[in-house]
């Protein structure tokens, strides 16, 4: 019997060749360092919902849905006839556009906390402009944020604590208070300093939930202390945006941030962001009737493609039908039966794992846990431990070879479109997974 690995070659000849060119002309050979897989990664031709295909004919069941931006999986009818008009009517109009009042009315009307906003065009554009707006706004010039959360590739996002960062000035890096997700270093951190602007973060945790924080108590307790230094709370609802709740994880558990970041599921998986939130901070941006603001004061906000109408269009659509479709209830209820049927199996085969996650996020760990399977309250070193990379990408190849494709690090993102059928594909592909694994002695 082949291996996982020779198994892994012999069904993708295709990738194979096309990776050799890209070898030479893309970094690592890839377009995103997520899609970096050993010895090659798929090339893929097509999706329809649920599924996609590659260049070989391999049909697969989707959970890496668009990096998260999908939640109305692939190619649904009313984003493309959507984007499809849009083209036929322009795809840059270098002004104003209906579109754009649209989507900002879809999204006032799910996220309230955001009484103003302004659009992107990624997540890491909204990211650093809410820094930036965050340090305008209060004159102070550091931002905490927490170990591993993920808030984009800018300078200031990609700091860690301890150590320089490639290509980012020390100053740079030296304005970021990178500390564990723990109250208490944070109390200390305000209390200490009184030069922090904000603090922001993955509001499930680092990497969307792999790595948790106890919701909703943390976020509640985090925006009382924030409150109470007089320091913004800025919430990257990035991947949790319109997923976990269709108000977010705000709209979940009740939290009032200051600022909220939004990208993926906001611009309906074309390219957008946004950053939304108290006008007052907003405004930092607005022109005002005094020249000496807008000279000096006033934040610049330029953007070719700021609020483009092919992201408006398919953005709004997308919001509108979360606001009034059960999409939601449906990722979630496909989610909650794949990690009820993996937890299952993994006691069936007794092998040591399990999968834990809020909503439509799913997350496997290869280590025995007695959580809630909501949010996995095993220590973080352990959790990183466990998803070790001989073991995800032996995961990873496995899956791929029985026709799953799912996340780096064993996380699956489910879309409305993720049916009983799709999750009982993935559940018997992950007993052969398992069966697979073990005997190479991976797990
Ligand atoms: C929480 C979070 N913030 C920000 C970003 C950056 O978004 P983008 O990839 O659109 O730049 C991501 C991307 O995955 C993310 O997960």
């Amino acid at each position: 019997m082949p291996t996982i690995l020779e198994e892994y070659i012999q069904k993708h000849p295709g990738s194979a060749r096309r990776q050799q060119e890209s070898n030479d002309m893309f970094p690592g050979g890839v377009t995103h360092d997520n899609r970096y897989v050993t010895p090659f990664p798929i090339y893929v031709t097509h999706g329809e919902g649920p599924l996609k295909w590659d260049v070989d004919g391999n049909e697969y069941v989707d959970y890496v849905s668009g990096h998260g931006a999908l939640i109305l999986g692939h190619s649904h009818p009313a984003i493309a006839s959507a984007v499809a008009n849009q083209v036929g009517r322009g795809t840059h109009l270098g002004a104003n556009t209906e579109e754009e009042l649209r989507w900002g009315r879809a999204i006032k009307h799910l996220m309230p906390s955001v009484e103003k906003m302004r659009c992107h065009s990624s997540g890491t554009e909204a990211t650093l402009m809410a820094l930036r707006m965050a340090r305008a706004y209060t004159g102070k010039s550091k931002v905490v944020k927490f170990d591993e959360h993920f808030h984009g590739w800018h300078d200031y996002a990609v700091s860690v604590a301890g150590r320089t960062v490639p290509g980012v000035p020390e100053a740079t890096s030296s304005s970021m208070v990178v500390i564990p997700p723990d109250l208490g270093e944070v109390e200390k951190v305000l209390s200490q300093d009184d030069d922090i602007a904000a603090v922001i973060l993955e509001p499930t945790g680092a990497h969307y939930g792999q790595l948790p924080i106890n919701v909703p108590q943390f976020l509640s307790d985090l925006r009382r202390i924030t409150r109470s230094h007089g320091v913004l709370l800025i919430m990257d609802e990035v991947v949790t945006g319109f997923r976990i709740h269709p108000g977010g994880a705000q709209g979940k558990y009740g939290i009032d941030p200051d600022l909220t970041t939004m990208a993926k599921i906001v611009a309906g998986g074309l390219p957008g962001g946004v950053v939304g939130g108290r006008a007052d901070i907003i405004d930092m941006i607005a022109f005002k009737d005094d020249p000496d603001w807008n000279a000096r004061s006033r934040i610049a906000h330029p953007g070719t493609f700021n609020a483009n109408p092919l992201s408006a269009a398919a953005g709004a659509t997308c919001l509108e039908m979360i606001a009034n479709e059960p999409i939601n209830q449906r990722a979630d209820e496909a989610a909650a039966a794949l990690k009820k049927g993996l937890n299952d199996t993994f006691s069936r085969l007794e092998v040591a794992g399990h999968a834990h996650g809020i909503s439509s996020l799913v997350h496997m760990t290869l280590e025995d846990c007695s959580c809630d399977r909501e949010v996995c309250d095993m220590p973080h070193p352990e959790i990183k431990a466990a998803g070790a990379p001989a073991k995800t990408i032996a995961l990873k190849r496995a899956f791929m070879n029985e026709g799953i494709d799912l996340m780096g690090r064993g996380s699956f993102i489910v879309s409305s479109t993720h049916t009983e059928k799709e999750v009982g594909r993935t559940l018997e592909a992950f007993e052969g997974v398992l069966s697979k694994m073990r005997a190479e002695g991976v797990v």
